[in-house]
C-alpha cells in the first residue's frame, strides 16, 4: 500500500499548536459510570505559529457544557475532538464540562477502574478520554485538581494543596505536558518513608497500595531511595516537590508510568517479598522504579516535542537505568543481561517487517511504538554516544542538555547538538543510528604482516520495510588482542569505523594475536566473523572481557545446535568442556556460571537457520536444544554436587545481587540434575523452598520434566489467594512444557476460573506465555496460531492495546516452512479481517501482512 491510510500521522508534519496553554484547574467529581470532569484553562495565542486553529482532542467524552471567558458556546464536536471555529486571538478562558465513565472503560486508558480504585493512565494519548484538551506534549502547562469523591485516598500530581471531608486538592507548580497527568482514588494504605535531597529538601516518600500488600513495599522504597541519591551523585539530579507517590495498580497495560510526583505501577512491577517474589522480580522492580523515578529529569523536567522523539526520554531513561542497576549489581551480569534481551526482543523486530527507526518517522497509533527498539536500541545508541565521546565528555554534555532544555519540549536535533556543542564533534553521521531501522551486519576479517596485524570491518545493513539503501554508520567496535597463550597483548580499544569497509593496524606485534572483537557488546550489530571453533574455544578460556567470554559459550553452543539440526551431529565436545571448567570455576562470579550455563533460545536457533537458508523445524530445534542439555548434564554430572554445595542457598533470605548469583547458579545445576534423577531433587528443593526463586525454579524443573502434576497442585493451593503468585502457576506451566502439552494446557487454563481477560497480567501469563513455547507455538497443524489470533481478537474489543503489542509472535512468520507460513497469514488474515478492529490492531497486522 503506497498510499498512506488518512490517519497516518508523520514526522515531517510537525507543526506547533496554534495556542500555549497558562495553566489547568481541573475537577473531578468521581462516580464509577458519570465522572464529571470540570475544565478551567487559560489559552494564549502561540507566538511561534500563525496557525489558530482551536481544535482540543476528545474521545469518549460527553460534553455537558462549553464556555469562553464566562459565555456560553456550542462548538463543533467529532468523534476525535472538538473545533471552535472563532475563538479569540487573544488571550482566554476556556472552560468544559464532561461526563466519562471509568466503570466501563476496559482499555485502561485514560480514567478507568481497577478493583474498585480510580487511576489513569495518559500517556501517550489517554487525556483526551479525561476532557477536551490539546493532548500532545509540546503543551506544558502547570495543573491544579481537585478531586471529589468519597474515598479515603485521593491523589493528583504534584504537592497536596488542601482537603477536607469528601475532597482533596493538588497543586503541581512544574509546567507539564497532559500524558504526564494522573489521578488515584481508592481505599489505599501507604508504606511511608522520608528522603532529604542534597540540597536538603524534605520529600514525603509514599508507596500506596491496597489493604493486605503492605509487607510487599518495603524493597520497592529502598529501591527508591537507592535512585534518588544515585541521580543526585551520577548525574547531579534532584527530587523537585515535596512528595513522591508511587501506587500500585493490579490492572496495567503496561510495566509502570512516571506521572510527575504520582508514579503509577503494575503490582506485578513494584509489589515483592521473598515468599512471592523471585530473584529475578526483585532485580526488575528495582530497575522499573530507578526508570520511573529518572524520567523525572528525562522525560517530565525536559519532555518529548512530539511522539516521534520518543526515544530521546525513553531510550536515555533506560540507559540510565541499565547504569543504575549495573552499580547495584554486577556490571558484566548486567550488559550480557540486557544483549540477551536485545537479542531476543530488539533484534526480531528489527530484522522483521515490524523494523521501525530508533525515531520513527510516521504512524497510525503511536501505543505501537513503545517498542524495544525505541526503548532498547534507544539505549544502546546513547551507550555509543558515551563510548565514542568518552565519559568525560558525555558528563559535560547531559550538563549541557539539563542547563539548555530544562522545561522545554524536545527533539533528537537538540539532544545530537548538545553532544556537538559540548564536545566538538559532528554528530551528524552517528545520527543515522536514529533514521535507518535494520541490524547492522558487521564482518571482520585479520591479517598479519611483517609484524602488523590488521582487522578489516564491512558494515551492511540489511533493507527493511521503507528503506531500501542504507548508508554505513558510525560504530564502536571495542577490541582487545590476546597471545597465543591466553595474556592480553593490546588491552581494550576503541576502534571508530565510519566506512562501509574499513582497516585498522597494530603495528609491532610479535606474534599474530588472538582478537576479542566488539567487547562488551559495543555497538548493537550483528556480528559475523568467519567461524573459527577454536578461537572461539580459546576466547572461552581465556578472554578477560567478561561479555566476550561469555558470547563465546554461546556461539559454540549455537552452533553445536545448527550441526546437530543440520548435520546430525553429536553435541560439541568442546563446548561441554569448555563449560565444564567454566561454571567450577570458583574464582568466578555465580551470577556469570550461571549464565555461562544458560543456552540460546530457540527462536534465536530458528533465526540463524533461516538466515543460513536451512528450513528452521521447530520440533527439531526443540529436540536438539534438548539433546545438548542432556549431554551438558552428563558431561557436568560429577561436578553439579560441588557446585550445589559451594552456592549454599540456606542463609536467611535476601534478594541481594550476591545471593541472587547464587542461587541461579544453584537452580541452573538442579535443572542439569532433573535430566539425570527425572525430578527427585526437584521435588525435595520444591518441598523444603522457603522462598519463591527457589520454589519456582524448582517447579519448573518439575514442569519441564513432565514430573509436575502434584507439585502444581500444591503450588496453586498454597498461592490461589495471590493474583502475582498466580500469574507465574499460570505463564511457567505454559512456557516450560513439552510443545505437545503447549497448546492443550493453554486452552485447559482459559477455562480455569482465575483467568481474566481483562487483567493484562493475567491474559499475558496465560496467552502469552503460550507464544513463547516455541515449539508448542509453531505446532505443524497451526493450531497455535489460531488459538493465537482467535484470542487477540476477543482480547482487542476490549483492550486494543495490550492486545495489539501481543502480535509480535507473527513477527517471523516468513522464516518458516510453507504451511507454517500459509497458517501464520491466514491466522493474521483473520485478524483483519475481523470486523471493527481496533486502529492499534489494524495497523498491526497491516505491518505484519505488508
Ligand atoms: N513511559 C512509560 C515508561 O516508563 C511507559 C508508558 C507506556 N505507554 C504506552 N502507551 N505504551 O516506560
Ligand atoms: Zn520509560
Amino acid at each position: 500500500m503506497k498510499d498512506a491510510s488518512p490517519t497516518t500521522v508523520y514526522l515531517k508534519d510537525y507543526e506547533p499548536f496554534g495556542y500555549l496553554v497558562e495553566d489547568v484547574h481541573l475537577t473531578f467529581r468521581l462516580a464509577p459510570n458519570a465522572t464529571r470532569v470540570l475544565s478551567r484553562i487559560r489559552f494564549a495565542p502561540n507566538p511561534a505559529t500563525k496557525t489558530r486553529d482551536f481544535f482540543l482532542n476528545g474521545e469518549n467524552v460527553t460534553l455537558i457544557s462549553a464556555k469562553i471567558d464566562g459565555a456560553g458556546v456550542a462548538p463543533e464536536i467529532t468523534a476525535d475532538g472538538l473545533r471552535l471555529e472563532d475563538a479569540p486571538d487573544a488571550p482566554f478562558t476556556f472552560e468544559a464540562e464532561v461526563e466519562i465513565d471509568p466503570a466501563e472503560n476496559t482499555a485502561l486508558e485514560g480514567l478507568y477502574m481497577s478493583n474498585g480504585m480510580y487511576c489513569t493512565q495518559c500517556e501517550a494519548e489517554g487525556f483526551r478520554k479525561i476532557t477536551y484538551y490539546p493532548d500532545r506534549p509540546d503543551v506544558m502547562a502547570t495543573f491544579t485538581v481537585r478531586i471529589e469523591g468519597d474515598l479515603p485516598v485521593m491523589l493528583s500530581n504534584g504537592n497536596p494543596a488542601a482537603s477536607g471531608e469528601g475532597w482533596a486538592e493538588w497543586h503541581d507548580p512544574w509546567p507539564k505536558p497532559s500524558y504526564l497527568f494522573a489521578l488515584v482514588a481508592g481505599e489505599l494504605v501507604a508504606h511511608e518513608d522520608r528522603f532529604t535531597t542534597a540540597s536538603g529538601r524534605a520529600v514525603d516518600l509514599n508507596l500506596w497500595v491496597r489493604p493486605g500488600d503492605e509487607h510487599k513495599c518495603a524493597f520497592g522504597m529502598e529501591a527508591l531511595k537507592k535512585s534518588m541519591r544515585w541521580d543526585e551523585e551520577v548525574y547531579g539530579r534532584e527530587y523537585d516537590l515535596d512528595v513522591f507517590n508511587i501506587v500500585a495498580v493490579d490492572d496495567f497495560n503496561m510495566g509502570a508510568m512516571e506521572n510527575k510526583g504520582l508514579n503509577i505501577f503494575n503490582s506485578a512491577a513494584v509489589l515483592a517479598s521473598p515468599e512471592t517474589s523471585t530473584d529475578a522480580n526483585f532485580e526488575r522492580i528495582e530497575a522499573i522504579i530507578a526508570h520511573e523515578y529518572f524520567h523525572n529529569w528525562t522525560g517530565n523536567r525536559i519532555t518529548c516535542r512530539d511522539w516521534f522523539q520518543l526515544c530521546l526520554k525513553e531510550g536515555l531513561t533506560v540507559f540510565r537505568d541499565s547504569q543504575f542497576t549495573a552499580d547495584m549489581r554486577s556490571a558484566p551480569v548486567k550488559r550480557i543481561s540486557d544483549v540477551i534481551d536485545l537479542r531476543a526482543r530488539q533484534f526480531p523486530e528489527d530484522q522483521g517487517p515490524l523494523a521501525h527507526p530508533v525515531r520513527p518517522e510516521s504512524f497510525q497509533e503511536i501505543n505501537n511504538f513503545y517498542t524495544a527498539t525505541v526503548y532498547e536500541k534507544g539505549a544502546e545508541v546513547i551507550g555509543m554516544l558515551k563510548r565514542l565521546v568518552g565519559d568525560e565528555a558525555y558528563a559535560k554534555a547531559l550538563d549541557l542538555h539539563f542547563e539548555r532544555h530544562d522545561g522545554q519540549a524536545c527533539t533528537i536535533e537538540d539532544w545530537l547538538r548538545v553532544f556537538e556543542d559540548a564536545t566538538g564533534r559532528d554528530m551528524s553521521q552517528f545520527k543515522r543510528w536514529y533514521s535507518q531501522a535494520g541490524t547492522p551486519r558487521l564482518s571482520v576479517a585479520d591479517s598479519y604482516e611483517n609484524g602488523t596485524y590488521t582487522l578489516t570491518f564491512r558494515q551492511h545493513t540489511p533493507p527493511t520495510p521503507g528503506q531500501d539503501q542504507k548508508a554505513p554508520q558510525v560504530l564502536p567496535i571495542a577490541v582487545g588482542l590476546l597471545g597465543q597463550n591466553g595474556e592480553e597483548i593490546v588491552p581494550t580499544t576503541l576502534l571508530e569505523m565510519s566506512e562501509a569497509e574499513q582497516s585498522f593496524d597494530f603495528p609491532n606485534m610479535a606474534q599474530r594475536p588472538v582478537p576479542s572483537i566488539l567487547r562488551g557488546f559495543s555497538a548493537p550489530v550483528v556480528l559475523e566473523q568467519c567461524w573459527d571453533a577454536e578461537r572461539t574455544a580459546f576466547l572461552l578460556a581465556h578472554d578477560t572481557d567478561p561479555f566476550n567470554r561469555w558470547d563465546a559459550g554461546r556461539q559454540l553452543a549455537r552452533e553445536s545446535l545448527v550441526a546437530q539440526i543440520t548435520e546430525g551431529a553429536a553435541p560439541d565436545a568442546s563446548y561441554l568442556d569448555g563449560i565444564a571448567t567454566l561454571v567450577s570455576d570458583e574464582a568466578l562470579d555465580p551470577a556469570f556460571r550461571a549464565l555461562m550455563l544458560s543456552g540460546p533460545t530457540q527462536s534465536e536457533i530458528a533465526q540463524i537457520l533461516h538466515e543460513r537458508r536451512h528450513t528452521p523445524d521447530p520440533d527439531a530445534i526443540f529436540t536438539s536444544a534438548e539433546a545438548l542439555g542432556d549431554a551438558k548434564a552428563a558431561r557436568l554430572e560429577h561436578l553439579l554436587p560441588a557446585i550445589k554445595d559451594a552456592t549454599e542457598i540456606r542463609a536467611p533470605y535476601s534478594p541481594d545481587a550476591d545471593q541472587a548469583g547464587k542461587r541461579a547458579l544453584w537452580s541452573a545445576a538442579l535443572s542439569l540434575e532433573t535430566r539425570l534423577d527425572g525430578g527427585a531433587a526437584a521435588t525435595a528443593a520444591f518441598e523444603s523452598a522457603d522462598n519463591m526463586t527457589i520454589q519456582l525454579a524448582a517447579l519448573t524443573c518439575l514442569v519441564r520434566a513432565g514430573a509436575d502434576e502434584d507439585a502444581l497442585a500444591a503450588f496453586e493451593a498454597q498461592w490461589k489467594d495471590d493474583r502475582l503468585v498466580m500469574d507465574k502457576w499460570f505463564a511457567m506451566q505454559i512456557a516450560a512444557t513439552a510443545p505437545e502439552n503447549a497448546l492443550p494446557r493453554a486452552r485447559h487454563l482459559t477455562e480455569h476460573p482465575a483467568f481474566d481477560l481483562k487483567n493484562p497480567n493475567r491474559f499475558r501469563a496465560v496467552i502469552g506465555a503460550f507464544a513463547m513455547n516455541h515449539a508448542g507455538f509453531h505446532r505443524a497443524d497451526g493450531e497455535g496460531y489460531d488459538f493465537l489470533a482467535g484470542w487477540l481478537i476477543t482480547l482487542d474489543a476490549k483492550n486494543p492495546q495490550t492486545a495489539a503489542r501481543m502480535c509480535a509472535p507473527f513477527q517471523s512468520w516468513t522464516r518458516y516452512d510453507a504451511d507454517r507460513r500459509a497458517s501464520m497469514k491466514a491466522a493474521l488474515e483473520r485478524i483483519a479481517a475481523t470486523p471493527d478492529l481496533s486502529r492499534d490492531m489494524s495497523e498491526m497486522v497491516s505491518r505484519l501482512l505488508a
